[in-house]
């Protein structure tokens, strides 16, 4: 399976992960993978060559040769990491998209970006903020907490909500998902952490809708319906393949003709 990048309105998205690597060829017009996803473990450790090695690798397996967006949990600036929240630090300077670039070789391209970036992007073209004018904030719950944050469809990257201050503390090491998991907590008292954090936002932008995702999501009635918030808040809807198709969307929008 090739593809030839927006011409044939395809672009491959890959979602790096702090456990898994994750592929597609993804149908930029529907929002729908065109063949089965991919998964590698990321290596470890997670340094820029070893990722660039899996996902020159995974790329190669597809057969695919063209556009490729890949996303990143880490401030991505012009395809400049330029934070390590919850990767291995040696990301901090690297030029992602050179490295990754380089890495797949001649005839294709890949632009990297955040990944709740890419999820946001994602979810405002095909998702649960599809059509939704105005001031759009995604927050993705699992390890850390990402944020996007969307007027009228259009990004702007690398908002990094997840690190606002909460009780003195960094928001995510209190309401990501893992702290959940970690502690063993119960969905209601997670919730409290999360309806504090979102509160939070919520005086600071005002937004017109929340969507919240991320691997909790999937479970999204056990804890949306306990937030007492002014803002509407949706669960997003292309779970697991929000960051694929968000990464391939951003590598047509900034790449394709
Ligand atoms: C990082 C963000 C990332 C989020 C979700 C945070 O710790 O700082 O860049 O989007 O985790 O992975």
């Amino acid at each position: 399976m090739s593809g030839s990048g927006a011409s044939s309105g395809q672009a491959f998205g890959i979602d790096i992960g702090g456990t898994g690597i994750k592929g597609a060829p993804v149908d930029t017009a529907t929002g729908e993978l065109v063949t089965e996803r991919k998964r590698i473990l990321t290596p470890q450790p997670a340094t820029p060559e070893a990722v660039a090695k899996v996902v020159a690798e995974m790329v190669s397996e597809a057969g695919w040769t063209g556009l490729i967006g890949a996303t990143f949990p880490a401030v991505i600036k012009h395809g400049v990491a330029q934070s390590a929240a919850n990767v291995d630090e040696s990301w901090v300077g690297t030029d992602a998209d050179k490295v990754f670039s380089e890495a797949v070789g001649p005839g294709s391209e890949v632009i990297v970006l955040n990944d709740a970036d890419a999820a946001g992007i994602a979810e405002a073209r095909f998702g649960a903020a599809k059509g939704v004018d105005g001031v759009v904030i995604m927050l993705t719950f699992g390890t850390g907490i990402g944020s996007a944050l969307l007027m009228d469809g259009v990004l702007v990257p690398n908002t990094e909500l997840g690190h606002l201050e909460l009780d003195g503390y960094d928001a995510e090491s209190r309401a990501a998902a893992s702290v959940r998991d970690e502690h063993g907590m119960s969905y209601k008292k997670w919730a409290k952490r999360v309806n504090d954090y979102m509160t939070h936002v919520e005086r600071l932008f005002t937004p017109d809708l929340f969507v919240v995702g991320g691997g909790v999501s999937k479970n999204a009635d056990k804890w949306v319906p306990l937030l007492e918030l002014k803002t509407p808040v949706k669960p997003a809807q292309l779970l697991n393949d929000a960051g694929i198709v968000g990464a391939a969307l951003a590598a047509v929008d900034r790449l394709g003709e």
